[in-house]
């Protein structure tokens, strides 16, 4: 659909603004004076509930309602629910500041997109074939594949459906988003969006402005942009400080939540500065019953130290989905390294026993038992109901207490037979080994991240936490958006997992910077399951091992209680990120 370059033809057509309506009964507060736009939106919903009551005690009150008044009824309960909710919108306590009482709606110009550069793989290649020839002599190597010739492994880029091509794009957010609502029809269509903007509205906490110089300090000129609309646009945007923060925020939210697909989830990068405000902003956009989590991670740990506080090491993602009861999610897992720090604490011995560690053991000092394996003991029993039976276990009889079984009683007799139950003074238990699965979920504390490995941006992203975000909750083919590009590390991230991208920003330095940093990447290349589809068929995972027995594959069997009790093979779990 999009031309080489110039502006596309249906663009010619120009397009109204696009105006966005807040829910209005988000603000401003339930104080039921006589000024308060609140009083008259509260009682029109009461006499909305009123009506409407009245229409099904009228449809029901008939002997031998028909289906028709029994639809009526309920279309009318429905409605009557409805104004209960907005009701109940207005009675919650919720963020205000200057001007957002006044920001009922806003218009936003719907501009046609223009094309400026067109990119091919085959240009890319071209950049990649000019490169010295020892650095392609590593490059080769490092993707050393004998299935494959040189000039394969070169050429392979990902194609995705509908000849979709990715995109860089120069403009404020809100605009650009408008206009893959409007003139792209993307609306519903993004899987994920990453959002990193400025942490405040100090002029360094926004972007870098400069190609070579990476130390930017606030408010200094000498380290003012030089790009004419950057400083339009930096006056215009923070006038108010954090009121216009908020705004802006909030703004640009609205239009990411029309993009998003049903089964979509936004990322918002936030230092703890404004966390608690964004997460507002976010409750109040996507709902609070749609707050996935916050996630904290580390970063470089530089230049943090004060004389007047302690050190911030931590930055943090919030993650809303746009309906979470549809969202997708693939949890992602920790090689688990040492089975004691993760609570296997007790060792079975060549001839079957079972003991704690010593105190030697635990700290390193002794060496462990050859041939032994590291378990811990684990529950058999659940609070919530299951069953209630007596087991007999090495000459003594067991029951579930005040509990439940977590398995049947038959279940029970296989774990028996399989040789992992252990007895406690007053209960039995499940033996549960460290090699049953050597992964642990992920949670929402990301350690020891850092920042971004020898970044090109002063406020660049460490790709890994990105890298994470979009396997969490994208699948191979779907698009990712992120409006405030600066070194493009979500594209960067984006690429290699074979995901659709588009990233937009307000400034040509972060941009040149990206482009060149996508132009100049490489990457591995993961098998597709099915060639035709391109990366949207899926990545090809499978179970391979070590000469140590670890499980090094993107497959990995997961024994448990359950499959156990149920004689069946181990589960499998899918490590997404290795295909
Ligand atoms: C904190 S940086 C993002 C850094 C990025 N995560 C990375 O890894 O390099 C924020 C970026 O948002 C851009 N930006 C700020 N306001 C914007 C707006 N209204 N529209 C588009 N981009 C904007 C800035 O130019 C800046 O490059």
């Amino acid at each position: 659909m999009r031309p080489d370059v110039g502006t596309q033809a249906q663009f010619k057509k120009r397009k109204p603004p696009a105006t966005y309506r807040y829910d209005s009964s988000l603000s401003p507060a339930l104080d039921w004076d006589g000024q308060n736009p609140a009083r008259e939106q509260g009682e029109k919903q009461l006499s909305v509930i009123e009506e409407n009551l009245s229409v099904v005690h009228r449809q029901l009150s008939v002997e031998n309602p028909s289906t028709e008044d029994l639809k009526e009824a309920a279309a009318s309960l429905r409605q009557a629910e409805e104004a209960t909710r907005t009701l109940k919108a207005l009675s919650k306590p919720f963020l205000n500041w200057a001007g957002k009482a006044e920001r009922l709606s806003f218009d936003v110009p719907t501009l046609p997109l223009f094309v400026h550069e067109r990119l091919s793989t085959k240009a890319i290649v071209e950049t990649l074939t000019s490169h010295k020839r020892d650095k392609q002599q590593t490059m080769f190597e490092l993707f050393g594949d004998p299935q494959h010739s040189v000039t394969d492994q070169v050429l392979r880029a990902y194609e995705h459906r509908d000849k979709w091509v990715n995109r860089m794009m120069l403009g404020d957010s809100l605009a650009v988003m408008n206009s893959l609502l409007h003139y792209e029809g993307l609306g519903g269509h993004v899987q994920m969006i990453y959002m990193d903007p400025p942490y405040g509205v100090k002029f360094g906490s926004n972007f870098q402005p400069f190609v070579r110089k990476r130390d930017v300090s606030h408010n200094d000129d000498e380290d003012m942009t030089r790009e004419p609309e950057m400083v339009q646009a930096y006056r215009d945007t923070w006038e108010l400080g954090l009121h216009s923060y908020l705004t802006y925020l909030r703004d640009r939210l609205l239009l990411a939540r029309d993009l998003l697909a049903p089964s979509g989830s936004i990322f918002v990068q936030i230092s703890d500065e404004n966390l608690h405000h964004v997460k507002e902003l976010m409750d109040e956009t996507f709902g609070h019953e749609n707050y996935s989590a916050i996630l904290a991670f580390t970063k470089a740990a530089s230049g943090l130290e004060s004389v007047s506080r302690i050190a911030s090491r931590m930055d943090y993602l919030l993650w809303y989905a746009r309906d979470v009861a549809r969202v997708r999610y693939a949890p992602l897992f920790e090689k688990r390294d040492d089975p004691i720090d993760s609570g296997f604490t007790l060792i079975e011995l060549p001839d079957g026993t079972v003991r704690a560690l010593s105190r030697e053991e635990k700290d390193g000092r002794a060496p462990m038992p050859e041939g032994s394996k590291f378990l811990m003991s684990v529950l058999m029993t659940k609070p919530g109901p299951g069953s209630k039976y007596q087991v007999e276990f090495k000459g003594r009889v067991y029951d579930s207490g005040r509990r439940w079984w977590g398995t049947t009683q038959e279940g029970m007799q296989q774990v028996i037979r399989a040789n992992r139950v252990i007895a406690t003074e007053n209960s039995i238990r499940f033996i549960k080994y460290f090699d049953d699965f050597q992964f642990k979920s992920l949670s929402n504390l990301w350690d020891g991240l850092g920042g971004a490995a020898d970044p090109v941006y002063v406020v660049q992203t460490s790709p890994e936490v990105i890298k994470r975000c979009i396997l969490m909750t994208t699948d191979p083919g779907d698009l990712v958006i992120d409006p405030t590009c600066g070194s493009g590390t979500t594209a960067y991230v984006a690429e290699q997992w074979g995901r659709r991208w588009i990233t937009i920003d307000t400034s040509r330095v972060p941009l040149a910077l990206a482009r060149q940093r996508l132009l100049t990447a490489t990457f591995p290349w993961y098998e597709l399951k099915d060639e035709p589809r391109g990366p949207a068929g899926g990545f090809v995972y499978v179970r391979k091992q070590n000469k140590k027995g670890e499980e090094t594959g993107g497959i990995v069997p997961h024994v448990t209680l359950e499959s156990i009790a149920n004689n069946e093979p181990p589960k499998e779990e899918v490590l997404v990120d290795r295909p």
